[in-house]
């Protein structure tokens, strides 16, 4: 080949490459579907597998059994593209190195039990301190590290799992199952269940990361959110809280009518310096106590994606991704920045065994925790 047919040669594999390329971001689809085979593996004994439930408006979800966990949600945008809106990995080895608890069922204890202490039937019981002297999200090897059992029945997974007595320190034999369940109308249902053979006390949530632009987009900061409350409960220097009720109007917590994450995130409050953002529990406005109803909403206006919450829980803890910090690499191989996620954890108030005034969260032999929270996605015009 003589110099200038070689450089022809060259110039035309240049326009195939550019042309391979432009009609891959065009499509999109492909470069986000996940390969399940990416996740078939052997944990403790027990297959681990991705699960996929999709429905006929182009939503499609993948779950896995380890940690009863949600590892995409593809959505389309008002234009019909698509993008995955869920933070998480390409494969089970990002799950099994996981730091950021990427999508999965958090318990037997979501969020922080202060000293990792609690006291029960005048019983004291100790925990396992995995955050400074606290301990958080179920402790060393919370539920999330745990392989579930799963049974698929067309649109809808079952997980279960069954945590021994005293592991990470709680006490009674506690089974859990967990139904996650794409409706026709575009919406994720989540039922928890739980039964215990000793007293013991649980809180169980979904901590999956949200960016509406598509997983590892640089902000959340510009995403508009709406939470159901007229009051928060702040938190100590350790994310503890005070044990005190405080109404959210005339504070960046006030969240009632709706405004951009951002907007209010780097005032002076002394809250917002203790969350390092928002990482706090907003109190739910109810009819009763366990009435399932409206408790936030997220949207984003370039895209028109919104998704909104819906809850049988008293609280909302609204995390704004203040711990990323650009070291994560996730799905589509992009770093996860500072803020670039947020999350709508339906739960009880954190540290609720420490405090009487907040709603119980003891589960007693004979009775049944349950839980059913519904995340519907959708795109306004
Ligand atoms: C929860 C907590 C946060 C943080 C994340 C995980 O949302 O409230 O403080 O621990 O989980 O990084």
């Amino acid at each position: 080949m003589n110099y200038f047919t070689m450089r022809n040669f060259i110039t035309i594999l240049a326009v195939f490459a550019m042309i391979a390329c432009t009609s891959q971001k065009k499509t999109g689809t492909s470069s986000i579907a996940l390969n399940p085979q990416n996740f078939d593996t052997l944990l403790d004994g027990k297959e681990i597998k991705l699960y996929t439930l999709k429905n006929d408006s182009g939503i499609t979800v993948y779950l896995t059994n380890y940690g009863a966990r949600v590892v995409g949600i593809i959505t389309p945008d008002k234009d019909g593209n698509l993008a995955d809106i869920a933070l998480g990995y390409p494969d089970i080895y990002g799950y099994l190195k996981d730091k950021m608890y990427s999508g999965p069922v958090v318990g037997r204890f979501a969020n922080r039990i202060g000293n990792a202490q609690f006291t029960l039937d005048n019983q004291e019981y100790n925990l396992f301190r995995n955050e400074g002297n606290n301990t958080l999200h179920g402790g060393k090897k919370g539920i999330d590290k745990c392989v579930w059992n799963a049974t698929q029945s067309g649109n809808s997974i079952t997980m279960t799992y069954l945590s021994p007595d005293s592991e990470e320190g709680y006490p009674g034999n506690l089974s859990m199952s967990v139904t996650y369940t794409l409706n026709p109308d575009n919406s994720l249902k989540i039922e928890y269940e739980a039964e215990t053979d000793q007293p013991t006390v649980v809180n169980l949530t979904n901590h999956t990361y949200f960016n509406l632009k598509g997983e590892g987009d640089s902000t959340i900061l510009d995403h508009y959110c709406q939470i159901n409350a007229d009051s928060f409960t702040p938190i100590d220097k350790e994310w503890i809280p005070t044990g005190e009720i405080a109404p959210v109007t005339g504070t960046p917590f006030d969240f009632t009518t709706g405004k951009p994450i951002g907007s209010d995130i780097d005032q002076k409050d002394e809250q917002l310096a203790n969350g390092l953002g928002y990482d706090h529990n907003w109190v739910l406005k109810k009819d009763s106590a366990k009435a399932f109803g409206f408790a936030a909403k997220l949207w984003e206006e370039t895209t028109g994606r919104y998704v909104k919450v819906s809850t049988t829980e008293p609280g909302l803890q609204f995390y704004s991704g203040n711990f990323m910090d650009g070291t994560i690499v996730g799905k589509s191989g992009r770093h996860y920045l500072h803020r670039s996620a947020c999350i709508f954890e339906t739960q009880h108030y954190p540290d609720s065994p420490n405090h009487e005034n907040f709603p119980s969260t003891v589960l007693r032999p004979g009775e049944k925790y349950t839980q059913v929270s519904i995340y519907e996605f959708g795109v306004d015009e």
